[in-house]
């Protein structure tokens, strides 16, 4: 059995014909390993597509057309960010996985904008190059690029002692169900590297899982919870308040579902998109 299925077996038992386990009588045992649960998780989910991961989202069908239908199937993201891109814009995805919000970035920027898609799992990273090469061909150019590495670790040095994504180099960060999956000792990590990566008057559009009230550490540690975008959701408010603290102006929800997606213990967890800019 390969390493990935071998780890996904072990991690998310529970999942084998539902999806997240919502028992909580039946919560994992050994300690969570976020990264490790999240890789897992994804991986397989590059190779098929998981089903309980999807969220219905309308997208423009028109952006749709050129994009393979093994990228399409495996949308795991929960709101559509692409909708606050503009022409020339030069885009940042976070956790781009099968890379369709980034095909949809490729064609509304244009020749003269560009898309970098960050992303940790080889898996998902392969599934969204072979795609480039399909909608480049289709769309007539090529202005996106895929790369390996943590979002949270931005700032890290490729092999020519090179930050991975440079310091304002892009005038737009957009990311779609990817935060919730960082661990919240990296969050300052995170922020602080967003706000690196942004040119003066940058913007953000970020869809999101977000719950009404903080959750209880022991929900944290349920590992198919975790990488079912659950347990790791900022509280709303405190999603806010961070991105303010950053210096980001007029930091709204553009979007914001009435009802919520799930309520696991009396917290609400519902999908949101913040929109800001600096
Ligand atoms: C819920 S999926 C969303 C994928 C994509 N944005 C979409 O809309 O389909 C989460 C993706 O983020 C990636 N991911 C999770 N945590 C990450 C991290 N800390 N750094 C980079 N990628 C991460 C996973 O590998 C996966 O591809």
């Amino acid at each position: 059995m390969g390493r990935l299925r071998k780890w996904y077996k072990e991690w998310f038992p529970s999942l084998a014909n539902t999806c997240c386990n919502e028992d909580l009588n039946n919560q994992d045992s050994k300690p969570l390993n976020q990264n490790q649960a999240v890789e897992a998780r994804y991986g397989a989910a590059a190779k098929a597509k998981e089903a309980c991961l999807c969220t219905p989202v309308g997208f423009n069908p028109r952006f749709l057309e050129v994009i393979p239908n093994d990228v399409i199937e495996r949308d795991y993201g929960c709101g559509d960010p692409t909708r606050w891109v503009k022409r020339g814009d030069h885009v940042l995805d976070l956790g781009s996985g099968g890379g369709k919000n980034a095909f949809i970035c490729s064609q509304i920027v244009g020749r003269s904008g560009s898309v970098i898609g960050i992303d940790r799992s080889e898996e998902m990273l392969s599934l969204a190059k072979n795609a480039a090469q399909i909608v480049a061909k289709k769309i007539g150019y090529s202005n996106v690029n895929f790369i390996k590495g943590s979002i949270e670790s931005l700032d890290e040095k490729d092999t020519n002692n090179v930050q991975i994504v440079r310091s304002s180099s892009v005038n737009i960060v957009l990311s779609n169900c990817v935060l919730n999956l960082v661990n919240p000792s990296a969050r300052i990590r995170l922020l602080k590297n967003i706000r690196r990566v942004l040119s003066p008057m940058g913007r953000v559009a970020i869809s999101d899982i977000v719950s009404n009230k903080e959750v209880p550490l022991r929900l944290q540690k349920d590992s198919d919870l975790w990488s079912g975008c659950i347990s790791g959701a900022w509280q709303e408010e405190r999603f806010l308040e961070d991105f303010q603290e950053l210096g980001f102006k007029e930091v709204i929800f553009a979007d914001r579902s009435d009802k919520p997606w799930k309520v696991l213990e009396g917290i609400e967890f519902r999908a949101v998109t913040l929109t800001a800019h600096l």
